[in-house]
């Protein structure tokens, strides 16, 4: 098929390269130069693992431009793939998918014959029917099902592992309005062999906040148990471990620590707390769970002041400023409010990690950057905040260090206290 992508985020662009992987021709639209040029050189503008050799095999499927229009009229295909951003208040941000609705109309104004459009970015339920649909109407003078197709497909992605969850999902989720539409995705995806749920535009969008809030549901959930744990001296992983065999309730997602961050859970559940408020809804659990997120951070620093009261002139050595092991995004990282709470109280902050530097220092420019772990480990104490596979192997011996990952390694310290254990 020949498919157009508009957005090239980690999203558009492993769906787009995933998809030239099953023999698709595939058109990668952004409005960033250096992004287009990168991709059309086989170099990935992002770091996933195994995107670039998928990119570099499927070159010839593969073309990226800045030119919406010509990427439209080429192709029967056009996923949407941009970004739906957090406003202040916590709102979502729809300028960006709005715009590019508004765009792909125009075009298929003018194009003769059938366009499937298909809404990847996460957008709130009702979005695609109540807002996007009406604007692709009006500027297309078109009507969705006898002119064109309308769907909404949410992707399920982790960043870092993107494309093995592209090709190995556990399920592939379907929203349309017209059998057209959805007989077109099915047979894009006949080569996956997970369920497909074929669903409402509606429903599809739901699915991916409602799954989005239920990860970050049971991580919170088992933060708060493992608060209570460490009041008991409970490890929270041998907890973890004897919930998780219930086949109802599963192991993943409960590793208690210092809580979620990254570009997705903080500004879904926000968005959706946001909305809920706008629809008169009191949506309790969720802003729980925002609640215990906010605060979960800050376990860590309280644990520190135990063993040392005053921080006044302490170096703290940070290992760890990524959301998460595995990539450079530092994006509603953990670390940020436990640094801030550092600063607060004066101490000296001497930061590594392996990936996430150079983003962090245009947030925090005056706190010390090391050029090795070791060197924030010759610190009076030092605070784990992401689980980097290179940590495993530092010499703890003789350091006073509070885990907030679960690094076993660490335990060899002279003090060792984890968050919830
Ligand atoms: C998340 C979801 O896992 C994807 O399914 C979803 O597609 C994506 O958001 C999205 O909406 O686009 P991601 O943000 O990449 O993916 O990261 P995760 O691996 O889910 O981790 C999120 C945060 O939770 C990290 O800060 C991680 O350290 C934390 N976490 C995760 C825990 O504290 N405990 C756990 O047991 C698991």
């Amino acid at each position: 098929m020949n498919i157009s992508v508009i957005g090239t985020g980690y999203v558009g662009l492993v769906t787009g390269v995933c998809f030239a992987k099953f023999g698709n021709k595939i058109i990668c639209v952004d409005i960033d130069q250096d992004k287009i040029d990168k991709i059309n050189n086989g170099i990935p503008p992002i770091y996933e693992d195994g995107l670039k050799e998928l990119l570099i095999e499927n070159q010839s499927l593969i073309e990226a431009t800045e030119n919406i229009k010509s990427a439209i009229i080429k192709s029967d295909i056009t996923f949407i793939c941009v970004g739906t951003p957090s406003k202040k208040t916590g709102e979502i941000d729809l300028t960006f998918v709005l715009d590019v609705a508004k765009t792909i109309a125009k075009i298929i104004k003018e194009k003769d014959g059938w366009q499937l459009i298909v809404v990847k970015s996460t957008v709130l339920p009702g979005t695609t029917k109540d807002t996007i649909l009406p604007i692709i109407e009006k500027y297309s003078q078109k009507k969705v099902g006898k002119d064109f197709g309308l769907a909404m497909n949410p992707e399920f992605l982790r960043e870092g592992i993107a494309v093995n969850d592209f090709l190995n999902p556990d399920r592939i989720v379907i929203g349309t309005i017209d059998e057209r539409s959805k007989e077109i995705l099915k047979k894009l995806y006949k080569d996956f062999s997970c369920p497909i749920v074929e669903t409402t535009l509606s429903a599809a969008e739901m699915i991916k906040y409602a799954s989005n809030c239920m990860l970050a549901t049971k991580i919170s959930f088992i933060n708060e148990i493992g608060n209570f744990c460490k009041k008991l001296e409970i490890d929270a992983y041998d907890v973890a471990e004897g919930m998780g065999l219930d086949k109802r309730i599963g192991r993943a997602f409960l590793d208690s620590g210092i809580g979620w961050g990254g570009s997705c859970f903080p500004k879904d559940l926000d968005a959706i707390s946001a909305w809920s408020k706008e629809k008169n809804y009191d949506s309790k659990i969720i802003d729980s769970v925002i609640y215990v997120n906010d605060k979960q951070p800050l376990k860590l620093n309280e644990i520190l002041k135990k063993h040392m009261p005053s921080l006044k002139g302490k170096k703290i050595g940070i290992l760890g400023l990524a959301f998460k092991p595995d990539t450079d995004d530092i994006r509603e990282s953990r670390t940020i409010p436990i640094i801030k709470q550092l600063l607060k109280e004066d101490a000296i902050i001497k930061v590594y990690d392996p990936k996430a530097m150079e983003n962090f220092r245009k947030l925090f420019p005056d706190i010390i950057y090391c050029k090795t772990a070791d060197e924030a480990l010759e610190s009076d104490a030092i605070l784990i905040t992401t689980k980097w596979e290179e940590f495993k192997k530092l010499n703890y011996k003789g350091k006073i260090v509070i885990d907030g990952r679960r690094l076993l390694e660490a335990k060899k310290a002279r003090i060792y206290e984890g968050v919830c254990w």
